[in-house]
C-alpha cells in the first residue's frame, strides 16, 4: 500500500513558480483594471512589497514552503490588515481579482473553485468597516 498524501494546493497549482506568476497578475489586475480601483486606493503607491509579501505568504498558506512565517512569524493578518479601511466592496474586489488571475493562468476549475471559497473566508475576517 502507498502511504503517499493527496496532494497540496501548493503542488496542484504548479509550484511556487505558479504561485509567484498568480500574485504577479494579481497586482497587474489590481493595478489595471477599473473594476479594481477600491482595491486599488487601499494600497500605496507602489504594489512591490505586496507582490513579495502575498507570493511569500500563499505558498505556505497553500500548503508548500512557510517562507512568509520564516521571515516574519506568525502572520497575524487580520491585524495587519487593521491600518487599511475594508469593507464589503474591498473584499468583493480581492476576490473578484484574485478569480480572474486565477483564470487567466489556467488554474484548473475545481481548484480555483476550492480556494475562491477558502479565499472568501478569509478576506471577509479581515473586514474592518460594516458596508
Ligand atoms: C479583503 C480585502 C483585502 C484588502 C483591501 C487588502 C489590502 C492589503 C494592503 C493595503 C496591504 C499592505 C500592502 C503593502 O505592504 O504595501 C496588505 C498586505 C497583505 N495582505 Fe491583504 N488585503 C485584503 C485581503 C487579503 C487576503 C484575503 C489575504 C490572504 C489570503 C491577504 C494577504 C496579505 C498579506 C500576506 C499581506 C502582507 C502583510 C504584511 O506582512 O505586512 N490580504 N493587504
Amino acid at each position: 500500500m502507498s502511504e503517499a498524501q493527496d496532494p497540496t494546493a501548493f503542488e496542484l497549482i504548479g509550484g511556487e513558480g505558479a504561485v509567484r506568476t498568480l500574485v504577479d497578475r494579481f497586482y497587474d489586475l489590481m493595478d489595471l483594471e477599473p473594476d479594481f480601483a477600491a482595491l486599488r486606493a487601499v494600497h500605496g503607491g507602489t504594489l512591490d512589497s505586496a507582490r513579495d509579501k502575498l507570493f511569500w505568504f500563499l505558498c505556505g498558506w497553500l500548503g508548500g514552503p512557510q517562507h512568509y512565517v520564516e521571515r516574519f512569524g506568525h502572520p497575524r493578518l487580520r491585524a495587519r490588515h487593521l491600518p487599511f479601511s475594508i469593507g464589503i466592496r474591498e473584499r468583493d474586489q480581492w476576490l473578484a481579482c484574485m478569480q480572474q488571475a486565477m483564470r487567466e493562468q489556467g488554474v484548473d476549475v475545481d481548484l480555483a473553485q476550492r480556494l475562491s471559497e477558502a479565499f472568501f473566508n478569509t478576506a471577509d475576517w479581515m473586514r474592518n468597516r460594516g458596508a
